[in-house]
């Protein structure tokens, strides 16, 4: 086994690990301030000090999978169902723009219960206020990813989940593995911006299954990762579960930068609800981008996913300034552009990258 210091420097050096390193790297605790310092350094040398925030609103609970993880499957009855109307959908965003916040993810269960065209309306609507717009419906057609694209949306959020298509399966009744890859390779051929990421600690996902993952992202060349650990909710078939720790999920994501540089990786709200300082902590383990929820009133505490969900009992003005303060505390700046990938900006689509920067 080489030296656990040595896959360190060689992958902030290279950018490149075998799956055997990562696994040797995720078993061993000893380095882990080395590997978090490494992946905050990859961070500042190719992100910069900036963190981009990104106004989340949970649109719709409503959903017509049955992922065994998550509080929002279908056969879930405890969940109170709720569907925003375009409009407050759209007045949302403009007060997302009023907390100076440049990007809208729009996100919510997967469902037939907004029309091509009620989508395509908010989407265009939004887009009229100079944000940009990530989405993350689930699973569409190729069409509909395309329609949504030409609609103005600029990015989208769909997790891979667990490349380990046997557990995928066990976890995911009624879908597929197949279908998922090709949504995301729809999604990457149509020209979003494309996120995706994984759960850390589903049942009998192992080190390796986490090494596949983050491979995956490499292969695929993300541009955004988001990750985090599961956290069992009382109300589906995984409520026995462990779920994931703190601690691997952080590991997972700083050795996701380091292999990915130039992505963008957010500090994600499952990450505060396991530790308090999860979002800090995990900005200066790699993250550079964060989701505040701009979801207003009883909603937040309806879109359920996992108990002790952050903020659900504050208001969105009040998140803005908490995290700010956070942000500012630990010596970093709130980023005033739309933090599209470093990379897209740099290379060969700096013209695409400098009209959307100006079109804005
Ligand atoms: N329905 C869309 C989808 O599945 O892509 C978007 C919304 S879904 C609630 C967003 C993410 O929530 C999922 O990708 C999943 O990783 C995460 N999630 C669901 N249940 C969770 C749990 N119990 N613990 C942590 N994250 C969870
Ligand atoms: Fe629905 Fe997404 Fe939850 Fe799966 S993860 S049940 S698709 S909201
Ligand atoms: Fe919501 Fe801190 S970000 S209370």
């Amino acid at each position: 086994m080489a030296k656990i210091v040595d896959i360190i420097n060689k992958a902030e050096t290279t950018h490149s690990l075998t799956k055997e390193e990562i696994v040797d790297l995720l078993r061993c605790d000893e380095y882990d301030q080395q590997l978090f310092l490494a992946a905050d350094r990859v961070r500042s040398q190719y992100v910069g000090d900036q963190v981009h925030l990104r106004g989340l609103i949970e649109f719709s609970n409503i959903c017509q999978q049955n992922c065994f993880y998550c509080g929002l499957r279908k056969e879930n009855t405890k969940v109170k169902r709720y569907k925003l109307t375009p409009d407050t959908i759209i007045d949302l965003a403009d007060k997302a723009k009023s907390y100076n916040y440049k990007t809208v993810v729009l996100q919510s269960g997967e469902s037939q219960s907004y029309t091509v065209a009620d989508m395509q309306y908010i989407i265009r609507s939004i887009k009229a206020l100079g944000l940009a717009i990530t989405l993350s419906l689930g699973e569409k057609s190729r069409e509909e990813y395309q329609i949504y694209k030409e609609a103005g949306a600029d990015r989208y959020l769909l997790r891979i989940e667990t490349t380990n298509s046997r557990i995928y399966k066990e976890l995911h009744p009624g879908m597929s593995f197949e279908n998922r890859l090709r949504c995301l390779q729809d999604l990457k051929d149509l020209g979003y911006e494309l996120g995706t990421g994984c759960l850390v600690g589903l049942p009998n996902q192992t080190m390796e299954c986490l090494a596949d993952d983050i491979l995956f992202f490499k292969s695929l060349d993300a541009d955004m990762i988001g990750l985090g650990p599961f956290i069992p909710n009382a109300d589906t078939p995984l409520a026995q579960e462990r779920g994931g720790t703190f601690n691997t999920s952080i590991k997972v994501m700083a050795i996701t930068r380091l292999l990915l540089p130039d992505a963008n990786i957010p500090a994600t709200t499952a990450m505060e609800t396991l530790n308090k300082n999860g979002r800090i902590i995990a900005l200066q383990s790699g993250a550079n981008v964060v989701m505040p929820n701009v979801t207003e009133g009883e909603y937040r505490k309806m879109y359920m996913l996992y108990p002790g969900k952050i903020c659900v009992n504050d208001t969105p003005k009040h998140c803005v300034g908490c995290i700010t303060g956070k942000i500012q505390g630990i010596g970093r700046h709130i980023s005033t552009e739309f933090g599209f990938r470093q990379s897209k900006k740099l290379t060969n689509n700096l013209q695409e990258y400098a009209e959307k920067e100006r079109n804005m």
